[in-house]
């Protein structure tokens, strides 16, 4: 067997094994995106002075926004534990091992993931991360103190952990940093504005907002010449193969891969272009070649249940109500 081969294989053993273990016991919470962001609203946002460092327990599922440092304390074993970070558009997190005192021998872990895993799917997908997944994961027990920062290359991360000690736990400080050129992005709100820049690079970048929305692209400037034949095409993936174009993603989970095309952008548009997506998550995805400068600023708003409902009501048999 050839080296090469060896180190795929390798690579391909881990991010099975990987893959495996986070999404069974993930799925096994069944944790909805729904079911995340309502942990959301029960948080209290607050104003805090700069050398104020906010601190609360972790709980053993648990969705946090603010910078501050968590503990986590088993209070029995407590073996499929998530916490999901998020930040604003332009931010990426990091969160550091501060203390840890857990059992590794006995099975225990604290892995922080660069990105989300929800029900077996994770954001960003693996096509447009700009990791590999295996190098995703900054795993306590076998980095211990040599890595003890992991930085998200977006404004999500999250822990896993799985410990069986009552009174074992760990502490995690947690702090945001601007990021000048956002690229994979959830959106923390139901309702917003975005303005999405790929500046000649060859790279993709998605804007998710879990929940169903209308959306409507103000500007969209891909680098090229002004079209004013028929802009939105539907139906045509990808845009018949053309470099630079955005589309719009509609589906019920986290992972854009796995997603399906409500409408491909192909040509630069100035004025507004609506639409609404009945999905339970709506992907705004701008794939680039890395010729142009390319741009695209939308705003979006939740269905309300009238609206969603109207739409059901036009489609028999689609995948997600889409008008
Ligand atoms: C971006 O996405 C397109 C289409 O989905 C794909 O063909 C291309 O390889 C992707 N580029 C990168 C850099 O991942």
């Amino acid at each position: 067997m050839s080296e090469a081969l060896r180190v795929q294989l390798y690579f391909l053993v881990l991010i099975l094994s990987a893959l495996k273990g986070e999404s069974r016991y993930l799925e096994d919470n069944e944790i909805t995106p729904q079911g995340l962001f309502s942990l959301l609203h029960s948080e209290v946002k607050r104003e805090l002075s700069k050398d104020f460092v906010y601190r609360r327990p972790l709980r053993c599922l648990d969705m946090l926004t603010m910078e501050g440092q968590f503990t986590f304390t088993a209070e029995h074993a407590q073996l499929n534990c998530a916490a999901y970070f998020i930040g604003e558009p332009n931010e990426v997190i990091s969160i550091e091992y501060t203390a840890v005192d857990i059992d590794c021998r006995r099975g225990d872990f604290v892995k922080v993931f660069d990105g989300w895993f929800l029900k077996g799917e994770k954001f960003p997908s693996t096509q447009d991360h700009p990791v590999p997944l295996s190098e995703r994961y900054v795993d306590y027990c076998e980095t211990g103190t040599l890595r003890r920062v992991a930085r998200s290359s977006q404004n999500v991360a999250m822990i896993f952990f799985r410990i069986h000690g009552a009174g074992s736990g760990f502490t995690v400080t947690v702090k945001k940093h601007i990021n000048p050129f956002p690229c994979n992005i959830i959106s923390q709100t139901r309702e917003g504005s975005f303005t999405m820049v790929i500046p000649h690079q060859h790279t993709n970048c998605s804007f998710s907002i879990i929940y169903p929305v209308e959306i409507e692209i103000e500007e969209l400037s891909l680098g090229r010449l002004d079209s004013n034949d028929a802009p939105v095409k539907r139906s045509i993936p990808g845009c018949g193969g053309a470099g630079d174009f955005v589309e719009l993603l509609g589906g019920n989970g986290v992972d854009t891969s796995k997603m399906y095309p409500v409408a491909d952008l192909c040509y630069s548009l100035n004025g507004p272009a609506q639409m609404k997506v009945g999905c339970d998550n709506t992907v705004m995805r701008m794939v680039s070649s890395g010729k142009f400068i390319n741009r695209v600023a939308f705003q979006y708003r939740p269905l309300e249940r009238r609206e969603l409902q109207k739409i059901k009501g036009n489609n028999v048999e689609d995948f997600c109500f889409i008008e």
